[in-house]
């Protein structure tokens, strides 16, 4: 019988003990500084993650951030796919993601052999992919955009060319509206911003007059429909900041309120509710799975870690070095 250390190894996280009254975030520090560690995380982490961060960013700008540090470990806290792209874009570092099984519904909709399979039944396209997926299913694809640059790489691929956009049908749907582009969607959604509720969120519209709603292209067509602004994690935050609205609805992760309300302290700001009226949170189960003390450990122990093939790790560079030299101009 395995002991239920090697059983929540195995199941992405560390066991070990934590000295009682450590102060972990003195100690996050300390080992940041003896390791030459830098911290990544996303604005979907929790308020003390995103504080103990040497980075906060979207999915490009963490991309990009692990491209461009010094440093020799990488702790990357926010989802798999994440910390693989970085582990592909700069292998001679150690990656470490504090819980491995923080996933992603998108990611876990598609996989390299379906999508070569559906590529194959569509001759001719290309293959977009949104960076929410596996090495392997980028290792297919011609194109890896996030909700940052997709727009704008689209654009640069000529007219006639047929699409196919993976793994996620809202954010295809929206990117096929906004570009005029037919494009061939696969059928995969991100498990929060599919929840939201339409109906809900009228009603807290209602609540909040003058209020705006503002949404991640993940959500629904209906509530991108009714959205004021549609944008990525950073396009958001950039909205709130400048927009002359004092309450906003927000239709995506919750987590990104933190920085939200960091950045316009004078805005109300309301996480849109979802269709499970037994819950008002959205929050992204994945995302959540790192905590400070697995954070901790992580750091600690440098466990535990992406580790991939070469000849993997290769093929899925291709695809995001394109989209990071084809969109080198976008913040
Ligand atoms: P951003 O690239 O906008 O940060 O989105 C990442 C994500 O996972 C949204 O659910
Ligand atoms: Fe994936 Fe959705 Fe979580 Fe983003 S919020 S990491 S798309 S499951």
């Amino acid at each position: 019988m395995m002991n239920i250390e090697d059983t929540l190894a195995k199941r992405g996280y560390l066991n070990k003990e934590i000295p009682e009254g450590l102060d972990l975030k003195k100690e996050i520090n300390r080992l940041k500084e003896e390791k030459n560690a830098v911290i990544l995380a996303h604005y979907y982490q929790t308020a003390e993650i995103q504080e103990l961060s040497d980075f906060l960013g979207d999915s490009l700008q963490l991309a990009r951030a692990a491209q461009e540090t010094d440093a020799e470990i990488i702790v990357f806290c926010g989802v798999h796919f994440m910390a693989e792209a970085a582990k592909i874009i700069n292998p001679t570092k150690k990656v470490l993601l504090p819980d491995l099984l923080a996933g992603c519904s998108l990611a876990d909709a598609c996989s390299g052999e379906a999508l070569m399979e559906f590529k194959n039944q569509h001759p001719g396209a290309v293959v977009v992919t949104y960076i929410n997926c596996d090495a392997e299913t980028k290792a297919v694809s011609d194109y890896i955009v996030t909700s940052s640059n997709a727009e704008h790489i689209i654009a640069q691929i000529p007219k006639e060319q047929k699409i196919i956009f993976a793994p996620d049908k809202n954010l295809g749907a929206y990117l096929s509206k906004k570009t005029g582009r037919d494009m061939i969607l696969w059928d995969g959604s991100c498990i929060v911003h599919e929840a939201f509720s339409l109906e809900r969120i009228a009603q807290q519209l209602a609540e909040n007059p003058g209020a705006k709603l503002i949404a991640h292209p993940e959500s629904e067509p209906p509530v991108l429909e009714a959205a004021s602004f549609i944008g990525s994690t950073s396009a958001l935050l950039d909205f709130v900041e400048k927009d002359a609205a004092e309450t906003f609805v927000v239709a995506t992760e919750e987590g990104i309120l933190h920085e939200m309300k960091k950045r316009a302290p004078e805005k109300k700001l309301i996480p849109a509710f979802p269709e499970d009226y037994s819950c008002q949170c959205s929050e992204c189960m994945y995302m959540k799975r790192n905590t400070i003390e697995k954070l901790y450990l992580c750091l600690n122990y440098e466990k535990p870690e992406i580790i991939m093939e070469e000849e993997l790790r290769v093929q899925a560079l291709e695809p995001i070095e394109r989209m990071l030299k084809m969109s080198e101009k976008i913040k």
